[in-house]
């Protein structure tokens, strides 16, 4: 099945197409690097590797007006129409970041999440989010958003204003194996990061009703466990911490795009106050954000302990 606007199944094309060749290229690809990303994280050679082959394919299409991911620190204003990519450079002194970034799709991706599961080789994703251009913007800017899991099989949740769908990837190729992807109705599982301690009193006052409904699944990647709970349902968080009242993830790269993908399945998106969606970026693109995702009555819970 593909999706009707051109530009937006070309970026998903090139994005199932390049996750069979990222699964394999993480053989080999485990060390770390010695550098930090923007966002002050170790990184390991999968996640420049992959940023840089997905800068190079995403940035060439007609259309895509701009990319930006969680492995480097500027937005590249892609040459777009004339189909020169951002050619690679991990610090984002390729494309013109000068010029005022045309109309078009803007792409923001997670190369690799949760790539210190590389390791202790546990499942990871690739997070795409395609917004209306320019970044960084409101998750509401998002016209459609993807993740890949590198699981036991390599699948893509993809979502757009109509519906969610779920595809097998398999040499190159998507493979949809279920359409109208939506949140079952009873809540199975949880999965909360951070550490204990540093939770504040009202998340872990949540946190210890929740321990007593559902069961416990906590993997490292996100898209693992959000793939956990569009699949079981329940509510994946990664909230706010007394060290750190933003919490860890970014919103651009990982909240906006999961929350839209969670929120077209029937479910509900939060920072602990509001939509996911509807928070109203600053010029960082790499802003952190608490993220909490899941079933609805979960997160209305959450948002009142929180109040
Ligand atoms: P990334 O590898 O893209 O930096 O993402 C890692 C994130 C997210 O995938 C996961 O939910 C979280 O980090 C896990 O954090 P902890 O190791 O603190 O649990
Ligand atoms: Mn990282
Ligand atoms: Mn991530
Ligand atoms: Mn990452």
């Amino acid at each position: 099945m593909t999706v009707s606007d051109p530009v937006v199944e070309a970026v998903v094309a090139t994005v199932s197409r390049s996750a069979t060749e990222i699964r394999q290229g993480l053989v080999g690809r485990r060390g770390a690097v010695g550098e930090e990303n923007p966002s002050g994280e170790t990184q390991v050679e999968a996640d420049i590797w992959a940023d840089e082959l997905l800068a190079d394919r995403l940035s060439a299409i007609d259309g895509v007006s701009q990319y930006a991911s969680e492995e480097r620190e500027a937005v590249i204003d892609c040459a777009g129409s004339d189909g020169g990519g951002a050619s690679a450079g991990n610090d984002g002194d390729n494309g013109d970041e000068s010029a005022a970034p045309r109309d078009g799709y803007a792409v923001a991706v997670d190369p690799l999440d949760g790539s210190s599961n590389l390791t202790s080789n546990n499942a990871m994703g690739t997070i795409v989010g395609v917004y209306d251009a320019p970044l960084p913007a409101r998750g509401e800017d998002l016209v459609a958003a993807a993740y890949v899991l590198y699981g036991p099989i390599t699948t893509m949740l993809l979502a757009t204003e109509d519906t969610v769908s779920e595809y097998e990837l398999t040499g190159g190729e998507r493979r949809l194996i279920r359409e109208d992807v939506t949140l079952p109705e009873e809540p199975v599982v949880y999965g909360f990061g951070g550490r204990v301690p540093d939770w504040t009193d009202a998340f872990s006052e949540y946190a210890r009703e929740i321990e007593t409904e559902l069961k416990l699944r906590y993997g490292g990647a996100m898209i693992g466990d959000v793939n956990q709970v569009l699949t079981y349902g329940g509510v994946f968080g990664y909230p706010g911490l007394k060290s750190r009242s933003e919490g860890k993830l970014r919103l651009q790269f990982e909240g906006n795009p999961v929350g839209y993908i969670v929120e077209q399945a029937g479910g509900r998106s939060s920072n602990g106050e509001q939509s996911l969606l509807t928070v109203e970026p600053t010029d960082d693109i790499h802003e952190r954000t608490p993220v909490f995702v899941g079933n609805e009555s979960l997160i209305d819970r959450l948002e009142t302990h929180l109040s």
